[in-house]
């Protein structure tokens, strides 16, 4: 599904170059649920972003589901992007003045999906969020946790290969948190493939598909094929 081989990342701004990423190879199979974990600066959201495609490495060689990215260009790698992920992020990332049934609903529109067919899948997916009773509400009439549901709510609804979570539990308290968690456990249990990037060691006891990166590197490499 994933694979990295010797991905390097160097940001050049001004004098300095900043290597983020040296040297990651990463293996993740369809199915797994790996936790990447790290201290701040340790280059996670860099893996993140080139993993959901929305950069692409200095150099080394991302293959996602059977295709090298450095051959595509801008358009046909945000036509991957579209297909194979979905995203979830820390700070929710809702449209503020959308009903969390039109947040849902967004990406079938963008898709061109159907009426019928979008109000069936965004009713189903709701459901399974557990947010049946709020679907007319908007986020600020949301808890966090709500919101956080509808975003993932909103990230599965194009039945994506990967869902990439980027610390989705990073500004609940603790219960929602868990809550949380016990979302992406589910998931995964049902199948899909889920990379969630944290800096909290706990997320680890979720699953025993972990990943450690400090300082650019990967320490354990029990992933890497
Ligand atoms: N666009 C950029 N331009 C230049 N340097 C960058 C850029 N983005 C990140 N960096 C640098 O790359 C390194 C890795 O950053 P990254 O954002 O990947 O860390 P992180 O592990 O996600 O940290 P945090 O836990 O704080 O979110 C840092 O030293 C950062 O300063
Ligand atoms: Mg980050």
């Amino acid at each position: 599904m994933i694979r990295m081989e010797k991905i390097r990342k160097i940001y050049s701004t001004g004098k300095v170059d900043v290597e983020a990423l040296r040297g990651v190879n990463l293996h993740i199979k369809k199915g797994d649920f790996v936790t990447v974990i790290g201290p701040s600066g340790s280059g996670k959201s860099t893996l993140m972003n080139i993993m959901g495609c929305l950069d692409k490495p200095t150099t080394g060689d991302y293959i996602l589901n059977g295709t090298n990215i450095k051959n595509l260009n801008d358009n046909q790698l945000s036509e991957l992007r579209n297909h194979e992920i979905g995203f979830v992020f820390q700070n929710f990332n809702l449209l503020p003045y959308a009903s969390a049934y039109e947040n849902v609903e967004m990406p079938l529109l963008f898709a061109g999906v159907g009426g019928k067919k979008r109000k069936q899948k965004v009713e189903a997916i709701l459901n399974k969020v557990g947010l049946s009773d709020r679907m007319d509400h908007r986020p600020n009439e949301l808890s966090g946790g709500q919101k956080q549901r509808v975003a993932i709510a909103r990230a599965l609804v194009n039945d994506p290969n990967i869902i990439l979570a980027d610390e989705p539990t990073g500004n609940l308290d603790s219960h929602s948190g868990r809550e949380i968690m016990e979302l992406f456990v589910n998931l995964w249990q049902e199948g899909h493939t889920i990379v969630m990037i944290t800096h909290d060691p706990r997320a680890k006891e979720y699953t025993d598909n972990f990943v450690n990166i400090t300082d650019g590197k990967i320490l354990r490499e029990e992933l890497v094929a």
